[in-house]
């Protein structure tokens, strides 16, 4: 079986390709684009095959479809961070929406009987009441920036590709997640790099902070792979799911868990730059249906992943 990674040299898709080599049974690909860094995956280089690709040109991505034929796809590239889609909101449409709308069109081209998960998100949710929670599927999609945005189109976009041309396509909503590799924007590791800095005495001991009272529910990212695949191997296509830990926290006591591992005593101070236009209070998921479809669950605890998380920018 041969499983195609868009966005390998990613977070998540690193960490995917690890789990799938780990599990022994697929063959793995995966996309990159000239300019990706290896950094992420240079260890499973020997491991993988991977295809240039540009994921807004049809004619790259045409062939890479042709040539590999895939039986499982993970899409995952994407413009990720939310702030950037402030400052870039054409670039993140466009990016989102449209490579991903070349990959089905790519699989209709060349009838290729492939699965396909899309990595959708909690965002889409985005204005959401206390009362509201824990959020299921079934709750409005009321997106607050226009990378909430483009991943309500990708999610409309796979509804639409299952009723019309019955691709096998399974939307994946993921609440936060982290761990090792997280890029430094995303805010678990941008405070824990910060904390590494403290600790090593290249930074002095302030570390910048933005919306503190935004409540998120984190799940470990090698946990959230597993996800990925189970979503594959037995949810249904045309189906959503929500992925999540079922608990949340402020950004304020995920950083007293980050600085709980740490010696050093720090002052906080607000960035106005870090602060958003809109944000998104709270974010708490119910994965009920997903667990009761798949048995999957996380298992590894939060402490763990926030410690993991310090410990990889200490070594950085
Ligand atoms: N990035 C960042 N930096 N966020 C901060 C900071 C800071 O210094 N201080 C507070 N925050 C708050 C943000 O305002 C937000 O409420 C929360 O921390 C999390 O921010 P991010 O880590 O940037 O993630 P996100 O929640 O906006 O989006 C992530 O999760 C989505 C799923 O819910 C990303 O991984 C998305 O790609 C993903 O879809």
């Amino acid at each position: 079986m041969k499983a195609l990674i868009t966005g390998i040299t990613g977070f998540a898709g690193s960490h995917l390709g690890e789990y799938l080599l780990s599990r022994g049974d697929t063959e793995v690909y995966g996309s990159y684009r000239l300019r990706s860094r290896m950094d992420h995956i240079e260890h499973l280089l020997p491991h993988i095959r991977l295809a240039e690709c540009e994921l807004k040109d049809p004619h790259s991505v045409n062939e890479m479809i042709r040539e590999i034929r895939p039986d499982f796809i993970f899409h995952l590239a994407a413009q990720s961070f939310v702030p950037t889609s402030w400052n870039s909101p054409t670039d993140t449409m466009t990016n989102n929406t449209v490579g991903q709308i070349n990959i089905f069109e790519a699989v209709r081209k060349f009838d290729i009987d492939c699965k396909i998960q899309i990595a959708c998100s909690s965002e889409e949710y985005g204005m959401v009441y206390p009362e509201e929670t824990p959020i299921k599927e079934t709750n409005p999609l009321r997106p607050l920036s226009p990378y909430a945005v483009s991943k309500v189109a990708q999610d409309y976009l796979g509804y639409q590709y299952y009723h019309s041309y019955g691709l096998k396509i399974i939307r994946t909503r993921t609440f936060n997640h982290t761990g090792p590799r997280r890029g430094e924007s995303f805010v678990t590791s941008n405070f824990a790099k910060q904390i590494a800095q403290i600790e090593l005495g290249t930074k002095p001991s302030m570390i910048y902070v933005g919306n503190l009272q935004a409540k998120r529910d984190f799940t470990d990212v090698r946990d959230v792979v597993k996800a990925y695949w189970a979503a594959l191997e037995k949810g249904d296509p045309g189906e959503v799911y929500n992925i999540s830990s079922g608990e949340a926290c402020t950004i304020h006591e995920m950083l007293q868990t980050l600085l709980s591992f740490s010696e050093v005593k720090i002052e906080l101070k607000v960035d106005p730059e870090r602060l958003r236009p809109s944000d998104v209070e709270i974010l708490l998921g119910d994965c009920t249906k997903f667990r009761d479809k798949t048995g999957w669950k996380p298992v590894i605890a939060f402490e763990q992943t926030m410690e993991d998380l310090l410990n990889y920018w200490r070594e950085q």
